[in-house]
């Protein structure tokens, strides 16, 4: 919008140094500077633009909605207000406005590369999955050198089951860029999910001689021979998770049929009638426990590695805080007795080992208070963690219970769960756990 040229004139330079101010979150500081270039220029459609990075990174959809509707008032062909109003207007789900705009964008600009890219976030915003697949197979046919276009297509393909098809997307990228860590991942994951060993090795070996010391790297090395690592690396959880912050509480909740923080909210008001407490949610994801808790006298601070699913979670305006950290970060740094509930539900699936997670919740944890957590099951004949194909690491309940009460929690409840949620159209089993610490003497 605001590229930087030698030979940018000087009113785009202040307009840059503006976008840098709220970039850096220096928010006051920009809507000062933004309100001075507006009486200079109140024509400039770029400032409206401006008014809506700085509302939206202020958390106020409304108002970024309203300053886009300005921009493109001003300037009603001008593509990049365009595009920029349709994402916003795509995630509020107000599709058909925002598929129209990006129709409209596509036509004002059609060599713009851009252009292509913003058309498909709008659509994959919007949950219009024929579209989001018809412009990036359009994108990949009228940029083919675009591996930006062309990665976004061989993961949504590999996202949607066709792994074939997005195999062929990802070589097609790797013959043209060999070290495309990205790249190389996407087709270990697709190897992976075809139970192409032999493939997935030899992705998995590029992938480490890329970067010998990366812990992604070493992750995903260890896993296709066959080893369980203690946990996934961040970079695995946030390439999941950023990328599916938007859609996933309809597809979790209404697809899959995943009711579990609405039952642990149910548990805690049990604990809490009064709403009296302070609860700490590891994996905080979209906030879902905080919707269904609903407003409590104390505070509730979520943790979560995903920026995007904070972002979601933050909407609720129900979090008195965010930390974006790894929750084995967050537990071992927390100081001790501080909340009367900890809760963690579909999260140490990803987390792993438990080992560093339960004796600091207990630490955390008030006399009296409960750390409620959710796990995907493992057979009793099967190993204590297993990480099962879906890249998930499953427990053993006997063993979860075993290190709750050898950590010191005293009253633990394991609450079988014949379907945690659907995967594959089939029930995965799971167990919800509630470990209490002793109360005080
Ligand atoms: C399936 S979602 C569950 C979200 C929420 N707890 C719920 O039940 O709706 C898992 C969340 O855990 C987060 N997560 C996974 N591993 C994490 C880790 N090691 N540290 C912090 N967050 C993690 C992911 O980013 C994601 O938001």
């Amino acid at each position: 919008m605001l590229a930087s040229t030698p030979t940018a004139d000087p009113f785009t330079l202040q307009l840059q140094q503006i976008r840098g101010l709220i970039e850096a979150h220096q928010l006051p500081q920009a809507a000062q500077a933004l309100n001075a270039a507006q009486q200079q220029a109140p024509k400039d459609a770029r400032i409206p633009l401006l008014g809506m990075r700085l509302a939206e990174r202020a958390g106020n959809l409304e108002r970024a909605t309203q300053a886009a509707r300005r921009a493109l008032a001003l300037a009603p062909d001008w593509h990049v207000a365009q595009i920029e109003l349709a994402l916003l207007l795509a995630r509020q789900k107000q599709g058909d406005e925002a598929i129209s705009l990006a129709m409209r964008a596509l036509a004002s600009a059609p060599q713009e590369a851009q252009v292509m890219v913003g058309a498909i976030n709008v659509a994959l915003s919007a949950e219009r999955h024929e579209q989001t697949l018809k412009w990036a197979e359009d994108g990949v046919r009228r940029f083919p050198e675009s591996a930006g276009i062309r990665l976004f297509l061989a993961r949504f393909l590999a996202a949607q089951g066709r792994l074939a098809d997005a195999t062929t997307h990802y070589e097609f990228i790797l013959q043209r860029l060999p070290h495309h860590e990205e790249t190389l991942q996407g087709l270990l994951s697709c190897a992976l999910s075809m139970d192409d060993q032999a493939r997935a090795r030899t992705y998995a070996e590029r992938l480490l001689a890329l970067k010998p010391f990366d812990e992604n790297a070493r992750y995903w090395h260890a896993v296709v021979h066959g080893q369980t690592p203690p946990t996934q690396p961040a970079q695995v959880v946030t390439g999941i998770f950023d990328g599916y912050a938007d859609q996933f509480d309809v597809h979790l909740v209404r697809g899959l049929q995943y009711r579990v923080p609405e039952r642990v909210a149910q548990i805690l008001l049990e604990h809490h009638p009064d709403r009296r407490f302070n609860l700490l949610d590891l994996g905080c994801g979209t906030g879902l426990v905080g919707v269904y808790l609903g407003r409590i006298e104390g505070h509730i601070i979520g943790v979560d590695l995903s920026e995007k699913m904070i972002e979601q979670a933050a909407r609720h305006q129900l979090y008195s805080r965010f930390h974006r950290v790894n929750v084995l970060d967050a537990l071992r740094e927390t100081p001790a007795e501080h909340y009367e509930a900890i809760t963690c539900t579909d999260v140490l699936v990803y987390v792993g080992d438990l080992a560093p997670v339960i004796p600091n919740a207990l630490r955390i944890l008030k006399p009296g208070g409960h750390f409620i957590f959710s796990c995907e099951a493992a057979a009793e004949d099967e190993a204590d963690l297993v990480l099962r194909p879906s890249q998930r690491y499953a427990h053993k309940a006997s063993a979860v219970e075993r290190q709750c009460r050898e950590a010191g929690f005293d009253d633990i409840r394991i609450e079988h769960l014949p379907t945690l949620r659907m995967e594959n159209n089939q029930p995965l089993p799971g167990f919800l756990v509630t470990a209490r610490k002793p109360p005080a003497a």
